[in-house]
């Protein structure tokens, strides 16, 4: 098989690729991208000609990857010798991706981030700025955005600010808010930032494992953007809890308090919400809007998704913010029908209320499947991918409607990663759903995602567990070569090719 590597072999492709270096967004943008080579008279130039505010920073493209192997749940709970249903109705995960031994984060990324630039057609000279988000640490201080730097290597563009970002699942939000505020700020140079997000999420035996997953997903952030990150709502909540953290550098398993997390999630959620209501309500104030935020406002709502039955409890939860933020919320009829005896209720008090819990999720059923659910497709089919988690679900929303049935609307998102670091703000879909229009290449770009899914390969659960074994055998292991058939990766698929004695890791790409 013929392989493309890093270090000494990849002139022919980039050759080739070079050829096909021109990018699609949009016009008005590109015509400053697209200017001469970065020599810092051309930079200099091009910074002249930024307008110094930019319009409608967001996410211009994406790109998802995930593993091309998978686990049953039905199988798993079967393995497991748990009660059937646990996995499947109980979590509400169908299947779980997985890495064998010859991915690490790196080879992800890496493969991630090419895809988005080769189906984008766009030119690494073109991109001022790479983030990365991961908590899948295999090196304490080499950041995976200076391996993403080889991609960069014959187009000659070293000038690519930006660096790791690391906190649970959160770092890919904290990444594309820095992408989004450098292309805001003075600093901008007038080229793209494109954002990185991938994890591994990998769990010891017991019950936190069939909640695991793995994938990266990538997005290029500039002007004029189909979805816009919308300004000055943000809303944070950060505390210090250890309901997940990997004190153990030498494992990929982290410490886990389930139990905990979830009120944590549910904690942070309120409070994210409440800053959100609190900045958009006064933002509409001063033009003249005086009417509460309510779930009413976000055509769609998406979120981390650990595992998709936490997410359906998370919609529900914010029917009760809703519903204890209207006093005179009508019980008789309507979605709070029946719900007065929860008229008292404390937020703080009902983390693990069982009665709260089923009666808002009855409330909220069709608010589910409206807003939701169609976000919840990766993550059932591929499980928590950690940092790209919440922007799976936003790939699987954009994936399942059409270009014109998401024109206009708002997207909720609500991120959040243990420790605790969350954030809920949202997305303005652009209005413009034409052919050839970004919203529209945008959307077609991701029609493929199911496609995709359907072609990985399913993994018998004894399968699973013994390439789990070696993956904790091999991890920080030097000198090797990892184990294991490369037939099944996709094509395109970065991996490590050797690990040397000085813990070097090289990498090769599979044909495309
Ligand atoms: C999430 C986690 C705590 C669940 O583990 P667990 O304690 O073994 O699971 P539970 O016993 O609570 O069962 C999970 C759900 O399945 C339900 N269930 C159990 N057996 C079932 C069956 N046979 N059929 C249908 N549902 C079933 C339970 O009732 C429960 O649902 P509920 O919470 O709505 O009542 C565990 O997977 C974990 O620690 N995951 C990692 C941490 C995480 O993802 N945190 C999320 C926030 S970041």
């Amino acid at each position: 098989m013929k392989m493309f590597r890093l270090f000494s072999h990849t002139k022919c492709f980039f050759q080739a690729k070079r050829a096909l270096q021109r990018p699609l967004w949009p016009a008005q943008f590109t015509a400053v991208v697209q200017r001469g080579s970065f020599s810092t008279t051309s930079v200099r130039r091009q910074t002249e000609t930024v307008p110094s505010w930019p319009k409608d920073v967001g996410i211009l493209a994406m790109e998802v990857y995930f593993p091309s192997q998978y686990v049953d749940q039905t199988e798993l709970e079967k393995y497991d010798g748990v009660d059937a249903g646990k996995y499947t109705v109980g979590l509400g995960q169908k299947q779980m991706g997985f890495c064998s031994a010859h991915e690490d984060i790196n080879s992800l990324c890496l493969t991630v981030v090419q895809h988005l630039v080769e189906r984008s057609q766009l030119s690494w000279n073109s991109i001022g700025r790479l983030e990365v988000g991961t908590e899948t640490i295999i090196d304490k201080s080499k950041a995976v955005k200076t391996v993403l730097m080889q991609l960069f290597e014959d187009s000659g563009n070293t000038d690519v600010e930006g660096i790791d970002t690391t906190n649970a699942c959160y770092g890919g939000t904290a990444s594309l808010f820095n992408a989004a505020d450098w292309v805001e700020s003075s600093s901008w140079d007038g080229r793209y930032a494109l954002v990185v997000c991938g994890d591994i999420a990998v769990y010891a035996t017991g019950n936190a494992r069939p909640t695991g997953g793995a994938g990266a997903v990538a997005m290029l952030v500039g002007p004029n953007a189909p979805l816009t990150l919308e300004r000055g709502v943000r809303g944070t909540h950060m505390e210090h809890v250890y309901d997940f953290y990997k004190p153990d550098l030498a494992s990929e398993y982290p410490m886990v308090d389930g139990p905990l997390s979830i009120q944590c999630y549910f904690r942070a959620l309120d409070r994210c919400y409440a800053t959100y209501r609190n900045k958009i309500e006064n933002q509409w104030q001063k033009a003249g809007i005086n009417k509460p935020c309510t779930l009413e406002d976000f055509q769609f709502m998406i979120f981390h998704t650990p595992f998709c039955k936490l997410v359906q409890k998370s919609l529900a939860r914010m029917v009760l913010n809703d519903f204890l933020a209207s006093p005179s919320a009508n019980t008789e009829s309507g979605i709070y029908k029946g719900l007065q005896e929860f008229r008292n209720v404390k937020l703080e008090e009902t983390y693990s209320s069982k009665e709260v819990d089923k009666a808002f999720q009855k409330a909220s059923q069709e608010l589910f499947s409206q807003k939701t659910q169609p976000s919840l497709f990766l993550s059932a089919r591929n499980g928590n991918m950690y940092t790209p988690s919440v922007y799976g679900c936003l790939a699987s929303l954009l994936a399942q409607y059409s270009a014109q049935q998401l024109a206009g609307s708002r997207i909720g998102v609500f991120s959040y990663g243990s420790g605790l670091a969350a954030s809920m703000f949202s997305l303005k879909v652009s209005q413009n759903y034409e052919a050839g229009s970004p919203l529209e290449k945008l959307v077609s770009s991701l029609s493929d995602l199911e496609v995709r899914l359907n072609s990985r390969k399913c993994v018998a659960p004894e399968k699973f567990a013994e390439i789990m074994k070696v993956r904790e055998d091999t991890h920080h292991l030097v000198n090797h070569t990892p184990h294991g058939s490369k037939e099944d990766l996709f094509p395109g698929t970065w991996y490590i090719e050797q690990v040397d004695d000085k813990n070097r890791r090289k990498y090769a790409r599979k044909t495309l």
